[in-house]
């Protein structure tokens, strides 16, 4: 059994038990192994030709004009909170283990770390705005389609690698054909880090555009979650591991932490949202706080070299816009996690 191989086996075999006594479930809600994309089901069909589409329309120039336009973050401003409720309509379909609403991910997911890493509560608050991206379905976020926010994403540049689900739908990609961009390396270098690597557009890369645009003051471990969430050909099969550098090999640690309440928190126990929304809104609270004593005065969004004063009203903050330095990150430098951890 080759690595790759052996990597699939032990993930898909469903045996994650962590020393933190997070105990994952054999089968998700739908009665199949978590990311089974051949489990013959309703909604096989619909994520394989998800799938189909993202590989099609999934180009280097289309990510590069997608980052263009949205890295402006001129859409919205809004609070994290009320970003959660919006995403309550928000059904992906590339997903095969989920058909909840969102916020309900989201805080199964939040709520899993912070059982098992009480103190990391920049990880918690990470895994409750990891996947608000997803507003990018949404009339007011440009409704796109779901092809251009959701699924695995996988580097633009250079060669698809097999490890990516459905593959064989590359092959109408304009640029599976393309020599610059059909190598091992295509346009980049050994190690040349994953900042500079273009990666599919979604719900990942937009929300990382929107925290580190913003000049977040969250630690790069969070930051690289948020990207890398769905770079599952990097973080479970292990490919593309030539262009990290040695910050990615160390951001990387914690993803796959990460990764674990991602997928498997998806069930159907329900959260009481009343019941944990008090300490969200702490966390949020906390880290408004922290904003309107330390961040700079926001830019003026119709003219970036001017300045507009900081919100005066402690409940109105900025999230697509300005200000994610709302994101909490009081600590900026988060150690790599230890062998208790992984
Ligand atoms: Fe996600
Ligand atoms: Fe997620």
């Amino acid at each position: 059994m080759s690595q790759v191989e052996e990597k699939r086996h032990l993930y898909e075999s469903n045996e994650v038990v962590t020393d933190k006594g997070f105990v994952a479930p054999d089968i998700n809600s739908f009665g199949n192994s978590f990311r089974d994309y051949n489990a013959e089901s309703e909604r096989q069909k619909t994520v394989e030709e998800f799938y189909r589409l993202q590989h099609i329309n999934q180009t280097y120039d289309f990510v590069k004009r997608m980052r263009e336009e949205y890295g402006k973050l001129n859409r919205a401003e809004m609070g994290i909170w009320e970003c959660c409720e919006l995403l309550n309509e928000v059904v992906d379909e590339s997903d095969p283990d989920l058909d909840e609403p969102q916020i309900m991910h989201l805080l199964q997911s939040a709520e899993a770390i912070r059982k098992d890493y009480p103190d990391e509560d920049w990880l918690h608050l990470t895994a409750l705005i990891h996947d608000l991206g997803k507003v990018l379905l949404l009339p007011q976020f440009g409704e796109r389609p779901q092809w251009a926010v959701v699924g695995d994403t996988f580097p633009l540049g250079c060669a698809f690698d097999e490890s990516i689900v459905h593959h064989k739908y590359f092959k109408e990609n304009p640029d599976y054909n393309n020599p610059a961009y059909n190598t091992k390396y295509g346009i980049y270098s050994e190690g040349c880090g994953l900042d500079n690597v273009m990666v599919s557009w979604g719900h990942d890369d937009y929300m990382y555009l929107v925290a580190k645009n913003n000049g977040t003051t969250l630690p790069p471990a969070a930051l690289f979650i948020i990207r890398f969430h769905s770079f599952y050909p990097l973080h479970q099969a292990g490919a593309y591991k030539h262009l990290l550098n040695k910050e990615d090999t160390e951001n990387l640690k914690w993803l796959q932490v990460f990764n674990k309440y991602d997928l498997y928190s998806k069930c159907k126990d329900q959260i009481d949202i009343e019941e944990v929304k008090p300490y969200y809104m702490s966390l949020i609270e906390k880290a408004l706080h922290d904003v309107m004593n330390s961040v700079q005065p926001r830019a003026d969004p119709k003219d970036p070299a001017k300045c507009v004063p900081k919100a005066s009203d402690p409940k109105t903050f900025f999230f697509f816009l300005v200000a994610a330095n709302m994101f909490l990150a009081v600590k900026n430098e988060i150690p790599p996690p230890t062998a208790k951890h992984l």
